[in-house]
């Protein structure tokens, strides 16, 4: 078995697919993996490292790939670049598939089967492969080292010969994975922390954060998270609450944080640019939803934009910012599914095509989009399945769900 590991090639990707601790690990199994040079240079991963872990390394891409039964990528590889990929060899990486369509297309003439890392079940079992929150864990951490680099006060309270100093106000909206990250680092570094959401389990993981929860209606609140864990889709009168909600706590804050996502959907607006308008002077606001087209109005994506004094920044990729712990958890995730579905005696992956982890990530088999949610490729099937491919692929009731 021969894992080849690739240099990334989507625009502003730092991150790399394989650390020389899992590849330390892969040839443990007896696996052989192939690097592309450079691949590691910006996770702060050398060639050298690598090769000290075992691994060999490729002058080039089609190099690395040569002979490669897997493939170890972040971002999936492009449409185009699939088609010079080798029938019979397995793709492993993040593929966002309601948005790739032609991914899935190409792997499938290709003859490549392609496992999507972001349809990970959200089961007990599958935690250590979980990548979305793997990532969003640190994007949440960075979004408050973001926001505070930008904010020209301090975060704690500062009682100083020359006076005290005000903690800062932070809002955190959207209490997930990276929302729950951004409020125990805002709380580490000393500010007073608010923070909201949709679904009523949060309340008591924000308050076991010594954060305050704030919501319009808790009642609400108890239908609105699906069997997986997500959040659903809210009535318009509630939004109209929520809105009306948020533009009075907004406007005393000094950081808002936004995180709020809904699987396989646009993320909804919760700030106006009203609201961003009524913040104090100096104010910051982190948009971690900017790539799924922000929850504050004025959201540029990528750019940090100035509304009369307000700050809202849209970086993309924030786990990526953290570039060498982002790597080392990916390949981790990487590894632990990997190494779960190999089987050493007869060098073969994956080991059961029915395990209910493989039907949830493979999108293609053998020439054929496999993912029951992108099977039919009428545009109706495709967008009535995305939520729940994106919600792991699998929304029904399991004791499992949400462990
Ligand atoms: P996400 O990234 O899809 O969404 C982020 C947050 O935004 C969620 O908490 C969601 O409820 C909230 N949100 C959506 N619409 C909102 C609105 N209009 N106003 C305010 N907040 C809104 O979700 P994430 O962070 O990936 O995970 C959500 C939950 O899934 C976790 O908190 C946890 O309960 C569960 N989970 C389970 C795992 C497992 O392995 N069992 C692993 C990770 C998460």
């Amino acid at each position: 078995m021969k894992i080849a590991v690739l240099k990334e090639t989507a625009t502003g990707e730092t991150r790399v697919a394989a650390s020389p601790e899992t590849v330390k690990k892969f040839t443990g199994l007896g696996i052989d993996v192939t690097i592309e040079t450079g691949a590691g240079v910006i996770a702060s991963f050398a060639d050298s490292d690598y090769e000290t872990a075992g691994a060999t390394i490729a002058e080039n891409d089609s190099a690395a790939r040569a002979g490669a039964d897997i493939v170890l990528k972040v971002i999936a590889p492009s449409a185009d670049e699939l088609k010079s990929y080798a029938k019979g060899q397995s793709v492993i990486s993040v593929v966002a598939p309601h948005g790739n369509k032609d991914k899935l297309d190409a792997a499938a003439q290709a003859g490549v089967d392609l496992f999507a890392m972001d349809l990970m079940p959200r089961i007990t079992r599958a935690q250590s492969m979980d990548v979305l929150s793997s990532q969003s864990n640190l994007a949440g951490y960075k979004a408050v080292i973001d926001a505070s680099a930008h904010y020209g006060r301090a975060l704690p309270m500062m009682m100083t010969a020359a006076g005290t100093i005000a903690p800062a106000k932070v809002f955190v909206m959207g209490a997930g994975v990276a929302g729950l990250q951004a409020i125990a680092t805002a709380r580490r570094l000393g500010a007073v922390v608010s923070a909201t959401d949709v679904r009523f389990a949060a309340k008591e993981q924000v308050e076991s954060l010594g954060a305050t929860f704030v919501t319009v209606d808790e009642e609400a609140m108890k239908s609105a998270e699906t069997e997986g864990g997500y959040a659903k889709e809210m009535s318009d009168d509630f939004k109209e609450r929520q809105a009306a909600f948020v533009a009075d706590h907004i406007k005393k804050q000094n950081i808002v944080i936004t995180t709020a996502l809904i699987p396989g959907r646009q993320a909804p607006e919760l700030v106006s640019e009203e609201m961003v308008r009524s913040m104090p002077a100096g104010a910051v606001i982190v948009d971690l939803a900017a790539e799924q087209g922000g929850n504050v109005a004025v959201t540029q994506k990528g750019e940090t934009v100035n509304v009369d004094g307000v700050s809202v920044i849209g970086f993309e990729n924030v786990a990526g910012r953290l570039a060498s712990d982002a790597s080392a958890l990916y390949a981790r995730n990487v590894f632990n599914f990997l190494s779960t579905f190999f089987d050493k005696e007869s060098s073969s992956f994956p080991t059961d095509w029915n395990d209910e982890i493989i039907k949830g990530i493979a999108l293609t088999r053998s020439g054929k989009i496999a993912h029951p949610a992108f099977a039919q490729s009428d545009e109706a099937n495709v967008s009535s399945g995305s939520e729940d491919a994106a919600a792991g692929g699998d929304d029904k009731p399991s004791e499992d769900d949400n462990g």
